[in-house]
């Protein structure tokens, strides 16, 4: 399956023009990357005229700020819910689906940085809850944090076909999540569910064995204990796409379970994907390239920060 990608979730927001546009290498604008010609599909405000009135130069970049953990509840051996204490602007940023930060533990260097989603927002009250796997080096340095985490955001990248789900309305939507991915899922499902959407949700525990979906939203699960990979499973999901009349699919798991079902989805006409970015998010900004992927012509995609398409 080929990728495509130019549209950059920051543009336009308050963080855009970024360091990329300094450098000349703009994911959107064409001006700033060396061309002398205007060729963007951006219809929001022209980036390279916000450029031209900064003085040439970007806006300020999003800081790391100190939050208070106001709540630490541990699931099982491996898994972590934390309630944070967000400021006002940051908990209304954050409750785009998609959206995502990272998280470090004080006493260490920039490089433990961990990308995490937002799995719930309560902006009246201010704070935000994440849920977070423990696995190996990052992960492990948060999992006796108790009082305060250094975060950084908001990002908003954590979601491929982000279009399709905000169009969303009065449709039929189904998703499907397997372990942790339920956290972005749950973020997704509350956004559907305010725009009139009707949502049926199909679980594959994983290895978390953990039912976010229920804990966190109000959403119809048609199946709570299926094992996508399986051919049983699969089965399952081909009875629920035939009968089901789905419009918007959402699969929150990881590329690989993504191309195994890809091949289930390629039986049905005029489906809206939506995807969970697994990518090997570091710096977030679109400079450290450890989240590249390639298009057919091989040109690198910065996928933190572009709306990937996956095209067949
Ligand atoms: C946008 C986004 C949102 C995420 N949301 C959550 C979440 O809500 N909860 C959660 O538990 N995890 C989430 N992750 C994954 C989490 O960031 C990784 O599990 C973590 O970085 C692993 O680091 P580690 O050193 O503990 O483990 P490692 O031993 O390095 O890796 C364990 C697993 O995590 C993957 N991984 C490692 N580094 C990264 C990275 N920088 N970015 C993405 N995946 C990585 C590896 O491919 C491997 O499968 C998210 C990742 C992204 C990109
Ligand atoms: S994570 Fe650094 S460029 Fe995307």
């Amino acid at each position: 399956m080929a990728l495509e990608g130019d549209h950059c979730i920051d543009a336009g927001s308050e963080y855009c023009p970024c360091y990329l546009a300094e450098m000349n290498c703009c994911i959107t604008c064409t001006r700033l990357k060396n061309k002398c010609y205007c060729d963007c599909n951006w219809r929001g405000v022209c980036i390279y005229q916000e450029y031209h009135f900064l003085n040439y130069q970007k806006r300020e970049p999003r800081e790391y700020q100190e939050v208070q953990i106001i709540e630490r509840e541990k699931i099982g051996e491996n898994l972590l819910i934390f309630t944070l204490k967000t400021p006002h602007t940051l908990a209304r940023q954050l409750k785009q689906p998609g959206s995502y930060i990272f998280i470090r533990n004080r006493n260490l260097e920039h490089y433990f940085d961990i990308p995490i989603s937002i799995m719930l927002v309560d902006e009246t009250k201010d704070y935000i809850k994440i849920s977070v796997e423990i696995h190996g080096v990052k992960t492990q340095s948060i999992k006796d944090v108790n009082d305060s985490l250094l975060i950084r955001g908001p990002y908003w990248n954590g979601l491929f076909g982000l279009e399709h789900l905000k169009k969303a309305k009065d449709m039929k939507c189904l998703i499907l999540t397997r372990g942790v991915a339920q956290a972005p899922a749950v973020l997704a499902i509350n956004y559907l569910l305010r725009n009139n959407n009707e949502v049926d949700v199909v679980i594959d525990p994983g290895k978390a064995y953990i039912n976010l979906i229920k804990e966190y939203t109000p959403a119809n699960i048609i199946e709570e204990a299926v094992d996508l990979y399986s051919q049983e499973g699969k089965g399952i999901l081909h009875n629920h796409l035939a009968n089901g009349n789905y419009q918007l699919v959402f699969v929150g798991g990881s590329d690989y379970l993504q191309q195994n079902l890809f091949k289930v989805f390629d039986e049905y006409k005029d489906l809206n994907l939506v995807l969970t970015n697994n990518k090997e998010i570091c710096c977030g900004e679109g400079i450290c390239g450890a989240c590249v992927v390639y298009d057919a012509d091989g040109i690198p995609i910065r996928s933190c920060k572009t709306q990937i398409v996956h095209k067949k």
